[in-house]
């Protein structure tokens, strides 16, 4: 059986970490159980039991129970009866994301920052360290989160999901490009099962990882590869989604395109729970991939997108063509309708759509 692990630091103690740039803490350690301990119980928990089942002393379950504060934990304090747990913050912490997440490999090792550079270059770095596959990196903020061609990727603290996923699909290199299909699809699924907006506007995937609310992007994904010879040696899947963002805290340059699940939905959502759904999706639709193959996932794909036999504008590098979007080419690429009749690859791009 796989045991779950995870590191994070919400107490003293925290681990070092190969991959991490300077500054970045990731929590980790005896902070976690004690908080473990606390939720075991819905009463009170005495310090001396703690102390004793951790192996620590009392002044340091003490100084634990501070930093949980610390990091937004109501946890009341009675001297004759101990600690009880009243409240958790809605932070992405492994002990949170683990507690009922029902997948067999994703998420089974998580690695959690306050604050990263960005997950997807620290999840590539744990899988060039051999990190198994469905290591996860998550962050409560990033400065400098990746974006598509080679854009940056808004990700302001505690708000949103920024998070990246280890796989090892056997795999040549040439359809290496499918498997990003499969964060979108695992993204618009969680994403439509915690929405509850106007029912005229779910989520909706634009080729080749958007997911669009009423016409505005809550969700990117980027997968960045490393190869051995012709095959794939592990890909990461890096996943952004705009959750409880407001609408005032948009920055001006995609005001108007970019919207939020709390926006679209008018309230606040669990980015915990969201997370959890989302570990859930990537694991399920990355195993129908593998076992039944490309047609599956491609009409899974489908069935979320509503762009096809739509006229569109694609910008690429070399300026912009536009034409009807027919559907997806075998290896994942968007097959355009020009208007000469002739059917175009499009490999890279952005697509607008036109009507
Ligand atoms: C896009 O441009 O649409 C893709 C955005 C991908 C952003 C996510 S956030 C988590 C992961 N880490 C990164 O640095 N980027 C991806």
């Amino acid at each position: 059986m796989k045991t779950a692990k995870g590191t994070t630091r919400t107490a003293a103690g925290a681990r070092g970490h190969a991959a991490a740039p300077r500054g970045a803490k990731p929590r980790g350690g005896r902070g976690e159980e004690v908080l473990s301990r606390l939720r075991e119980r819905d009463d009170f928990v005495s310090g001396a039991d703690m102390s004793r089942a951790l192996g620590i002393s009392r002044t340091a379950v003490w100084k634990h129970i501070v930093a949980l504060r610390e990091a937004g934990f109501v946890v009341e304090a009675i001297p004759s009866r101990g600690y009880r747990l009243r409240g958790s913050p809605d932070l992405l912490l492994p002990s949170e994301l683990q507690r009922g997440l029902a997948t067999g490999f994703v998420g089974r090792d998580i690695h959690h920052f306050d604050t990263l550079d960005s997950t997807n270059r620290v999840a590539l770095a744990l899988a060039e360290d051999g990190a198994a596959e469905g290591t996860v990196v998550v962050a409560e903020a990033q400065t400098a989160g990746r974006g598509r061609l080679g854009r940056t990727w808004y990700s302001p603290p505690r708000v949103n999901i920024y998070t990246s996923v280890i796989l090892r699909p056997s795999l040549p290199m040439a359809q290496a490009a499918q498997v990003v299909l499969v964060g979108a699809v695992a993204a618009a699924r969680a994403i439509a099962s915690l929405y509850d907006g106007p029912p005229q506007t779910p989520p909706r995937i634009k080729w080749p990882n958007d997911i669009l609310l009423g016409g505005r992007k809550i969700s990117g994904t980027l997968v960045e590869t490393a190869s051995q010879g012709e095959l794939v040696r592990h890909l990461v899947l890096g996943i952004g989604i705009n959750v409880n963002l407001a609408e005032k805290d948009l920055p001006e340059d995609i005001r108007g395109i970019a919207t939020s699940l709390a926006i679209a939905c008018g309230h606040p959502v669990s980015r915990v729970e969201l997370a959890r759904r989302l570990y859930g999706e990537i694991e399920a639709v990355y195993l129908r991939f593998l076992q039944e193959g490309f047609k599956r996932l491609a009409t899974e794909y489908a069935a979320l997108s509503e762009m096809w036999g739509r006229p569109v504008r694609v910008t690429l590098t070399r300026g912009s063509v536009e034409g009807i979007a027919e559907g997806l080419e075998p290896d994942g690429a968007l097959r355009l309708r020009l208007p000469s009749g002739n059917a175009e690859r499009i490999l890279a791009g952005d697509v607008q759509l036109l009507r």
